[in-house]
């Protein structure tokens, strides 16, 4: 589905991020930039795919990601597809929340989310074409105790993308911009929370389970493909039925 695709995926060495590269890459994409700060984690890639590289980026980095836009460009000619995924938590109770763990997820969520495709997105543009699938999540559109700093940046990537949506195609590009909204995923993100908060998740899911990093990899690829071509400004929920 992704044939002579360029794709760049944030936060692809574990969980979700993982899965959308190993995905991209069965299906034929041309390249593959797995994005991380956790570059150790991501050393597997060039012995599995000829067509995935690893690259150690921080997203919060504006220098470091304005040089690997820069190499893509000269080396690759476009980037067909941004998976702006990569995402961290700081919860607390709104009264416990410190001023360094709100900042701390705005830095990787929000402004990570706007770093990236401020510099990507002339590209697309110049081309004609390209796909920005940003991950949101169901606390984004429904909010959750002890997530006022993460809810706020789901939220927000929303806004964006249905900001983008409308901007990006200004000259005629083709260039769309999407969400993905997780429900729960058995990822290392979810892998600490106490077995109480994962059954009374699965007992509000109607389909009764946790979601697999798998099913938001299938999602992603979908809106990247050219399959959905005519979907812009949309969340995409895959959550079991958790948000109706
Ligand atoms: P994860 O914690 O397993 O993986 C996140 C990855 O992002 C890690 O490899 C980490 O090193 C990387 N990362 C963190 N900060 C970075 C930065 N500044 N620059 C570059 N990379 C950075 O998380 P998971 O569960 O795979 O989540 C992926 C995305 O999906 C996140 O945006 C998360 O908010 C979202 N999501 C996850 C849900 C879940 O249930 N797991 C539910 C809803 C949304």
């Amino acid at each position: 589905m992704l044939k002579e695709k360029v794709c760049i995926v944030t936060g692809g060495a574990q969980g979700i991020g993982r899965c959308i590269v190993e995905t991209f890459a069965a299906e034929g994409a041309k390249k593959v930039y797995a994005c991380d700060m956790n570059i150790d984690a991501m050393a597997d890639y060039k012995e599995r795919f000829s067509t995935v590289e690893a690259v150690s980026l921080n997203v919060c980095d504006r220098d470091a990601i304005s040089a690997f836009v820069e190499k893509v460009k000269a080396e690759d000619g476009k980037i067909d597809v941004l998976v702006n995924n990569a995402g961290i938590t700081r919860d607390g109770l709104l009264d416990r929340m410190s001023e360094k763990d709100w900042d701390m997820v705005i830095d990787v969520n929000l402004k990570g989310v706007f770093n990236m495709t401020q510099f990507v997105s002339p590209i697309m543009i110049e081309n004609g074409a390209g796909s920005i699938i940003t991950m949101s999540s169901v606390v984004g559109t429904d909010g959750n105790i002890g997530q006022t700093n993460y809810a706020a940046t789901k939220a927000g990537v929303i806004a964006m993308t249905k900001s983008w949506a409308k901007e990006f195609s200004r000259k005629g590009a083709q260039v769309r911009a999407n969400c993905v909204a997780p429900g729960f995923i058995k990822t290392p993100m979810t892998a600490d929370l106490p077995e109480k908060v994962i059954a009374y998740m699965e007992s509000k899911t109607p389909l009764g389970h946790m979601g697999e990093a798998e099913d938001i990899a299938q999602g992603v690829l979908f809106l990247a493909s050219d399959r959905a071509r005519f979907i812009t400004g949309q969340v995409l929920k895959v959550d079991g039925g958790l948000v109706i």
